[in-house]
């Protein structure tokens, strides 16, 4: 159990590569926060850092108040998953269970450790196991040898990198449900690496998205997907992706009004307020609108636009329409199966002709310079630049 603090760190590799630039997080004892981004973005190496296997070159990182920076892995008190199991092929699951017990001095009595095993494995449900060699183990078996091989071991922060990423979907969302199930088992700090937005919004208290070695956005998984605070995480969180796109945002008469592929929607409820608050005027935006946002309409009208199917995909519960604006512009509109007729459904074929909206309460405008949101902005932020730059004048 530990609290874990970031403060200005920095990931310099050989050859210049920056892969972290100031990083600062503070993670609060038994949190449980994903870092989660696209391939290369500093996730593993920002781990990799709190677990003592790369070097910090710039800032500090604290256990519990105190500077681990110069502390080696073994001893920093965490335990590590990673994505390919590492296990030792020779040893029975029980003996790769019992291995980081074996490494402790003073020596663990060989009960304390048969206890330990035992409990972690029955735990994880592998019980049966214990005396199998890995190889004659399921993917998601050997998953949880390594959990448990991790979960042995008193510690402070529990780190995972990617550790359902070679499983095949369906063991990922069981394994996900056990790792939540575990997590309420083994009360400690964890943090998660995934490139996966569902397996961070379903694990994280608050997660953390990560772009090209800088965080976007550190929020509940509420608050990244419902106030996103840029484009980036806008698109990236939600699935399918948000649809976003280049329009006007027009004010009338104090009124705010969108403008795509030439249909004039109102802005409503919250989003309108808080424009209005941000003092934001008539100007070209992104306009972002989640495709459970897009709605089909019964017949045209000023709010509404003509759009072509492309593709229905049939997901179950929901369809997946493709659809493609007059001016080529690709949108995606999820439909709940259950309010569709059965001979509504036979319709949508490729080439039908359709007319959708825009739920007005729910859409995102960006900036289209910055990308940053106009309607969630980190009010502090734009006041310490002028501070500096007052400063330096
Ligand atoms: N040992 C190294 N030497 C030089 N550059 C490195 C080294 N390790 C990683 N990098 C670079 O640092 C950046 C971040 O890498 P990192 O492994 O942290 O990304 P990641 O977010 O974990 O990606 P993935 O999802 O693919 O695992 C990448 O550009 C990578 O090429
Ligand atoms: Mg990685």
């Amino acid at each position: 159990m530990a609290n874990v603090k970031l403060t200005n760190v920095k990931k310099i590799y050989q050859g210049n590569v920056v892969a972290v630039h100031d990083f600062n997080l503070d993670i609060a004892d038994k949190e449980f926060i994903v870092f989660v981004g696209p391939s290369g973005c500093g996730k593993s190496t920002t781990l990799r850092m709190i677990a003592g296997l790369e070097e910090i070159s710039e800032g500090t990182i604290e256990f519990d108040g105190e500077v681990v920076n110069d502390l080696q892995p073994k001893d920093r008190k965490i335990s590590m998953v990673f994505q390919n199991y590492a296990l030792y092929p020779n040893y029975t699951v029980f003996e790769n269970m019992a291995f980081p017990l074996r490494l402790i001095r003073p020596k663990m009595s060989q009960d304390e450790i048969y206890e330990r095993v035992t409990k972690a494995a029955e735990i994880l449900g592998i019980t049966e196991y214990l005396t199998r060699k890995p190889r004659a183990l399921s993917g998601g078996q050997r998953q949880r040898v390594a959990i448990g091989r991790a979960m042995v071991k008193d510690c402070k922060v529990f780190l995972m990198d990617e550790p359902l990423s070679n499983l095949d979907a369906k063991l990922r969302n069981q394994m996900r449900a056990e790792i939540i199930l575990l997590r309420k088992k083994i009360n400690t700090t964890f943090v998660y690496v995934t490139h996966d937005q569902t397996e961070a919004m379903t694990l994280g208290d608050r997660i953390v998205v990560m772009k090209d070695g800088y965080i976007m956005q550190v929020g509940t998984p509420t608050e990244v997907f419902d106030r996103p605070r840029n484009l980036f995480v806008a698109e990236f969180i939600g699935a399918p992706k948000m649809n976003t796109f280049k329009t006007n945002l027009v004010k009338k008469d104090g009124k705010y009004f969108v403008t795509p592929f030439g249909a004039e929607i109102p802005v409503t409820g919250q989003k309108a307020d808080l424009l209005a608050e941000n003092g934001i005027d008539s100007q070209e935006i992104i306009l972002g609108v989640r495709p459970e946002h897009v709605v089909l309409a019964d017949k045209p009208s000023k709010e509404t636009i003509r759009v072509i199917l492309q593709v229905n995909e049939m997901m179950g519960n929901e369809l997946h329409l493709h659809l493609l604006t007059d001016d080529n512009t690709p949108l995606i509109v999820r439909v709940p199966t259950m309010n569709l007729t059965d001979e509504f459904r036979n319709e949508l074929v490729m080439g039908k002709e359709l007319y959708i909206t825009f739920e007005s309460k729910v859409m995102h405008f960006f900036d289209t310079v910055t990308e940053k949101s106009l309607l969630y902005i980190d009010k502090e932020e734009p006041v310490q630049e002028d501070e500096e730059e007052i400063n330096a004048e």
